[in-house]
């Protein structure tokens, strides 16, 4: 059996910071309000030089490095992400093209906060087929291009970041273990960027409206959040014949801390087992998870051998949960 193991992680977030305060020079909201209800106190926001590409080369060649692998070794770009930097062509070519990883295929994977997972599930598809080797999965993200910035209910959520792991083979135990994968189109709506695609092209009357930015029903997806997370930890979990005791870490998508705690509850666990890293980047989207392994291994809290519990949730509505032992 092929196993595929983490074997580079690496980060990038952009240098400025914007604080509540700072948004709330701009839109009718307060410091207060942002903490008691998400939990968030800044976020990085990317300058206007820096695209999805340039962010995923930067964290890409970080995990490159801790991997110590060359470029000329990767089989599979895995390119996680709802911003890309355009439409077409596929921002994996262009990150497969600055990183010199010449021919190397790739591709974008788009399902909302859940890329991340939904990529790291793909790269061990390739891997445990026997197809490829090293797959290098990014999550990147820069949504304040898409954010508007006159809408409080979600200007004040969102944050740029970029993520990446390399997968490797291995006949070593542990890697990417059960997982599970899952949608519910019936509540497509509840996260949308109404025009811009095919079903509704870009148009006077679409950019008059607002349509090209992202608009939310925050209460219909934190229901939605609360009552996946748990459920799908323990479907994974029973898959693996495991219980929350062998889990070292749960790395849940950082959205909203009140969605985590709440999930802590359900399952009777500490805060304390639970990475968050929320307070200081906001919700990173696809980056989220990457950005907090890499984030929880700099600080020694999570160490090689950790078995580790990845929970995501997000647009589609999509969900995607996946055991791995570092
Ligand atoms: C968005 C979210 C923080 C809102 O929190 P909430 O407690 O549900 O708040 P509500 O939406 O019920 O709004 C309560 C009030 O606060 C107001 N409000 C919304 N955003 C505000 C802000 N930034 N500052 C101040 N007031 C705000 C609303 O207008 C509403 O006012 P009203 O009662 O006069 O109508 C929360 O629903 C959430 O995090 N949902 C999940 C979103 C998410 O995770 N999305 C990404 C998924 S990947």
């Amino acid at each position: 059996m092929i196993n595929s193991k983490i074997i580079g992680w690496g980060a990038y977030v952009p240098s400025r910071v914007v604080t509540n305060n700072d948004l709330a020079k701009l839109v009718d909201t307060s410091d207060e309000w942002i903490v008691q209800r998400s939990g968030i106190r800044e976020r990085h926001i990317a300058a206007p030089e820096e695209t999805t590409c340039t962010m995923s080369v930067a964290a890409a060649k970080r995990a490159l490095e801790q991997a110590s692998l060359s470029v000329s070794e990767l089989d599979l770009i895995i390119v996680a992400t709802s911003s890309p930097d355009h439409f077409t062509p596929p921002v994996s070519s262009l990150v497969q093209h600055a990183l010199g990883a010449k021919d190397v295929p790739g591709f974008v994977l788009t399902t909302g906060c859940t890329g991340f997972v939904y990529g790291l599930v793909t790269g061990h598809q390739f891997i445990a087929s026997g197809a490829y080797r090293n797959v290098l999965v990014i999550g990147v993200e820069v949504l304040s291009r898409f954010t508007n910035w006159q809408d409080r209910s979600t200007c004040v959520l969102f944050g740029d970041a970029a993520g990446a792991v390399v997968l490797q083979a291995s006949t070593q135990a542990g890697g990417v273990g059960a997982f599970e994968l899952g949608s519910d189109g019936t509540l497509a709506e509840a996260i949308i960027m109404p025009a811009g695609g095919s079903a509704r092209p870009p148009s006077l009357e679409t950019l008059q409206n607002d349509e090209h930015f992202i608009r939310m029903n925050g209460r219909e997806v934190f229901k939605f959040a609360t009552r996946v997370v748990k459920a799908s930890c323990d479907r994974v979990l029973a898959k693996a014949g495991m219980t929350y005791a062998d889990v070292d870490h749960f790395i849940p998508h950082q959205a909203n801390l009140r969605i985590i705690e709440t999930a802590a509850e359900m399952m009777q666990l500490p805060l304390s087992r639970f990475v968050i890293v929320i307070d200081r980047y906001a919700n990173t989207s696809a980056a989220s998870i990457p950005l907090a392994l890499t984030e929880a291994i700099a600080e020694g809290r999570i160490k090689s051998g950790d078995q580790l519990l990845m929970v995501s949730f997000g647009a589609g509505l999509t969900w995607a949960t996946a055991l791995v032992q570092l």
